[in-house]
Order: structure tokens, then C-alpha cells, then sequence
């Protein structure tokens, strides 16, 4: 009985000292994602609960042993924090402070991803590559930049600081910093606060083939008006 006790009692210390070396090391991130969610109760309630802030700290974790080129490791630990979060982070990717992923579930993030501080994600969010060239293949990302649920950012571009991309837009262009983005592909709607596109097709904005067959059905109109 005594032995059980004590068994539990390391247990339990373990864990308390888990906690609290979590809580310290990543005190910025988690304070960071209770800033950034409005339904976030308590510290505890994230450090405990957010799969957002496991999968960064796995990832944390991750870049420290891909920046000692333990490679497999690292790469088993984004597996691993993947399997656990719905989240994949490659450890080779850069992310900087106060950064948050919101829900999380389907968010992948590449290699030779940049990504500033402040930066929230929402579940879903792509930031990849667009087919299988080498070398910086995925984009860098600006300070304070949100971007959201369902939207991709492919290719080597650069998302300029503070701007919001939209909830399942594609961008395949640099956006310029204070911008926000939205549709498929994206498109520039706002800067500086200013509303900048007003042709905005958003009926269609979803839909590109449902573009494209227009743009063919009236250049038929008049090739027979000819
Ligand atoms: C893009 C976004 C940041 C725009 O916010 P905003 O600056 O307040 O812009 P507005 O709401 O004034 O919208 C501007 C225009 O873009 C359109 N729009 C907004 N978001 C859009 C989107 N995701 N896709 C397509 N069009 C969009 C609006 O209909 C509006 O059109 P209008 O000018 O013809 O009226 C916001 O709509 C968005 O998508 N945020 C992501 C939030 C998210 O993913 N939440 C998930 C929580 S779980």
C-alpha cells in the first residue's frame, strides 16, 4: 500500500513538474492564444485543452532537435504531434512568438514556412508549396497576420505584415502589408482600411470553374454574333 502511495505521489510530482515547465517555457504562446480566442476561460483551460498550443509546443520541441539535424526525430515528433492535434507543423518550418492556431484540426504548415510574430491561424489553413519545386517552396508569412479557416497560402510568397487573409481564400500572390485577401484566387479587397476591389464577384468567388465556363460561354456569344 505504502509503495502504491508512493508510486502515485511521483506520478503526481512528475506531472506537476511537467506542467510548470510547460506553463514557463511557453508562458508567451499560451498567454497569446488566450488573447487571440474570446472563448478562452482560464490559463489552465488552454495550457490543458487548446490542441493549437500542444501542437506548437510539440513543434518547439521539434525545431530544437531539426536545428540539431536529428532529423527522424524531429520528424517523429511532428508525426506524432500530428496524430495527437490534427496538426502538422514540419520542424524545419520558422514560426515566431505569440503565435497561435485556433481549433487546428486540418492545418499544415511546410518545411521552408516563415512565419512572424502574432501570427493566428484557424483550422484548416494551408501554407505549402504549389507542386514539387525544391528549396524555399512555401511562404513567409508577416507579424500579426491572421489568417483563415480553410484558406491556402502556396508558393514562395511573401504576406505582408498585419493583413488578414480570408476564410477559404487561395493565395498564390505576395499580398502587401495592412491588406486583406479574400477568394479563390485571392484578391485584395482592403488596404489600409480602405475597401479597394468593388467588382468583387462574390456570388462566384468560390467557384473558378463556374468562372471560367462564363468567361468561355461569352466568348462564344461572340464568336456567333461574328
Ligand atoms: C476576410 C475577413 C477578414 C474580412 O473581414 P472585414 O475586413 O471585416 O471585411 P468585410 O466583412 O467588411 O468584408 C469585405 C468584403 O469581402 C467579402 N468577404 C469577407 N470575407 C470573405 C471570404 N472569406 N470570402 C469571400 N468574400 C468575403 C464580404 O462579403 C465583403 O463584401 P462586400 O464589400 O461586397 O460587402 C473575414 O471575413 C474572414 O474571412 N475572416 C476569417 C475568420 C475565420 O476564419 N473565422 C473562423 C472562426 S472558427
Amino acid at each position: 500500500m505504502d509503495l502504491l502511495i508512493f508510486v502515485l505521489l511521483i506520478i503526481l510530482a512528475v506531472f506537476v513538474l511537467k506542467v510548470s515547465l510547460i506553463s514557463l517555457l511557453f508562458y508567451s504562446d499560451i498567454r497569446a492564444a488566450q488573447g487571440k480566442d474570446p472563448a478562452a476561460k482560464s490559463f489552465l483551460e488552454v495550457l490543458f485543452l487548446y490542441p493549437g498550443v500542444h501542437a506548437l509546443v510539440y513543434y518547439r520541441i521539434g525545431h530544437f532537435l531539426y536545428r540539431m539535424r536529428l532529423f527522424f526525430l524531429a520528424r517523429l515528433l511532428s508525426q506524432f504531434a500530428r496524430f495527437a492535434t490534427g496538426i502538422e507543423i514540419h520542424p524545419g518550418a520558422q514560426i515566431g512568438k505569440k503565435f497561435f492556431i485556433d481549433h487546428g484540426m486540418g492545418v499544415v504548415i511546410g518545411e521552408t514556412a516563415i512565419i512572424g510574430d502574432g501570427v493566428l491561424l484557424y483550422q484548416g489553413v494551408t501554407l505549402g508549396g504549389t507542386g514539387l519545386e525544391k528549396g524555399k517552396r512555401h511562404p513567409t508569412i508577416g507579424d500579426n497576420v491572421v489568417i483563415g479557416a480553410g484558406a491556402k497560402v502556396l508558393g514562395n510568397i511573401v504576406v505582408g505584415d498585419n493583413s488578414y487573409i480570408g476564410a477559404n481564400a487561395v493565395v498564390i500572390k505576395d499580398v502587401p502589408a495592412d491588406s486583406t485577401v479574400v477568394g479563390v484566387p485571392g484578391r485584395i479587397t482592403k488596404q489600409e482600411g480602405r475597401k479597394i476591389d468593388i467588382s468583387l464577384d462574390h456570388v462566384h468567388i468560390l467557384d473558378p470553374i463556374m468562372q471560367a465556363m462564363e468567361e468561355l460561354q461569352s466568348r462564344i456569344d461572340k464568336l456567333e454574333k461574328k
